[in-house]
């Protein structure tokens, strides 16, 4: 029996290892089977949120994943993207299974129920998935009240932190959106104003295909006039809580169905406005039919598509944008169905200073985070190089 209980002791172990096999290849495929897809979705942040997901034995990275962006450093080159932890309840369960950045959010001014369900809706045999939440989002109260709980916990227990994740080489990151009926710039406003003083970075998001309009504001005027305002906004802020002579880094994420000329006028509107960096990209409203598996319906659902069919497009985005970047100072992220340390490399070397997933955690699980940075190591030992080397070398 003694034999018996050691061997329940280790596939235990081995069940509550996040990296284990059997949580890509039955905990989430079960957790598929059992749930719709928001519903899952809203599972997986209840069981981060209460310590029932599966842990890191370590949280030990190479020193060659190191990234300097923002002044900072950043302990590996892999983040959470925004939309899975939208009211900022998980962060440090996300932080705690590898990931060295988490963007929460998006968050509205007002709470709002977004769409009618269904909303959310998965192509398995893509890696992909298609949503239309359209910025469900509790509000900024709410979320606020949940960041100064947070806040006011860690500070008593880590007083001397520099970072408002409130960990050495990981950053929070609080994407703003806008209400359905808000005001185009009032409510980015609102948002710099509300959570500057608790973000590491912030995040302008003008690229949800489901809100209305609000793609618009991606035209190089509105652009241009709604940065501005935001960066005199964010010089204007007290400072971050964790530390009165830092103000955080504004960051615009943008859409993938963008043409060159779109994106150069991004560029020229970024430069203009003195804004940090640029996240190249939102989900895609296009459909690539003939590079997809999935023949049924789902395909045509309204929304925004995400995961392995979006990484073509990303990574095409990323490289335009890099053209018209690479004379200044922009830091520009890599987003769009990333799932391996192979894909990071490639939008590293087409200018990701760093990257960030979402969907691909939805279908691989808990482990994935570690499994990519392996994979990178690998990759970056057989070149030689360290991350920070390869960054933009295509562009050699
Ligand atoms: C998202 N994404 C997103 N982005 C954003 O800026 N604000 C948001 O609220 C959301 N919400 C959201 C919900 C769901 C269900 C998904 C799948 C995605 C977009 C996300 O951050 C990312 O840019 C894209 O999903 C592309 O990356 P992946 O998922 O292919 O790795």
């Amino acid at each position: 029996s003694l034999a018996i209980s050691i061997g329940a002791l280790g596939i235990g172990l081995y069940c509550l290892d996040a990296r284990s096999a059997v949580q890509e290849y039955v905990f989430c495929p079960l957790l598929r089977l059992a749930t719709s897809a928001e519903d899952g979705h809203k599972l997986g942040i209840k069981f981060l949120k209460y310590g029932l997901a599966p842990r890191l034995f370590s949280d030990h990275d190479d020193e060659i994943l190191q990234v300097d962006v923002f002044g900072k450093k950043l302990k590996n080159p892999v983040g959470m993207a925004a939309g899975f932890d939208k009211e900022g309840e998980a962060i440090d369960p996300v932080l705690d299974l590898g990931f060295s950045y988490i963007e929460i959010g998006s968050i509205t001014p007002e709470p709002q129920p977004g769409n009618p369900k269904p909303r959310f809706f998965r192509l398995p045999q893509d890696d992909a998935v298609i949503n239309r939440y359209g910025f469900n989002s509790s509000g900024h109260l709410s979320v606020l009240s949940t960041l100064r709980v947070r806040f006011e916990r860690l500070l008593s227990a880590n007083p001397n932190a520099t970072n408002n994740s409130f960990r050495d080489g990981k950053l929070l990151a609080i994407n703003l959106g806008k209400n359905k009926t808000g005001d185009e710039i009032e409510d980015y406003v609102k948002g710099v104003q509300n959570f500057g003083p608790y973000a590491d970075v912030l995040v302008i998001n003008v690229s949800s295909p489901n809100t209305p309009g609000l793609r618009n504001l991606q035209s190089e005027a509105k652009l241009t006039n709604l940065l501005k305002t935001v960066v005199l906004e964010r010089d204007n802020l007290p400072g971050e809580l964790i530390n009165p002579n830092l103000k955080p880094p504004v960051l615009v994420k943008i859409a993938p169905d963008l043409t060159e000329e779109e994106i150069k006028s991004i560029s020229i509107a970024a430069k203009a406005a003195k804004i940090d960096g640029i996240i190249m990209s939102n989900t895609t409203v296009q459909r690539p039919v003939k590079k997809m598996i999935t023949k049924s319906d789902v395909v045509r659902e309204t929304g925004g598509l995400s995961g392995k069919p979006l990484k073509e497009i990303s990574l095409r985005g990323l490289r335009t944008l890099r053209k018209y970047t690479k004379d200044s100072d922009l830091v520009l992220v890599g987003c769009g169905g990333i799932s391996s340390g192979k894909d990071a490399i490639e939008f590293a070397k087409a200018g990701a200073t760093f990257v960030e997933l979402y969907t691909a955690f939805a279908y691989k699980g808990p482990g994935l985070a570690a499994k990519v940075k392996d994979e990178i190591v690998s990759e970056l030992k057989k070149e030689g190089k360290t991350w920070m080397e390869i960054v933009g070398s295509d562009d050699k």
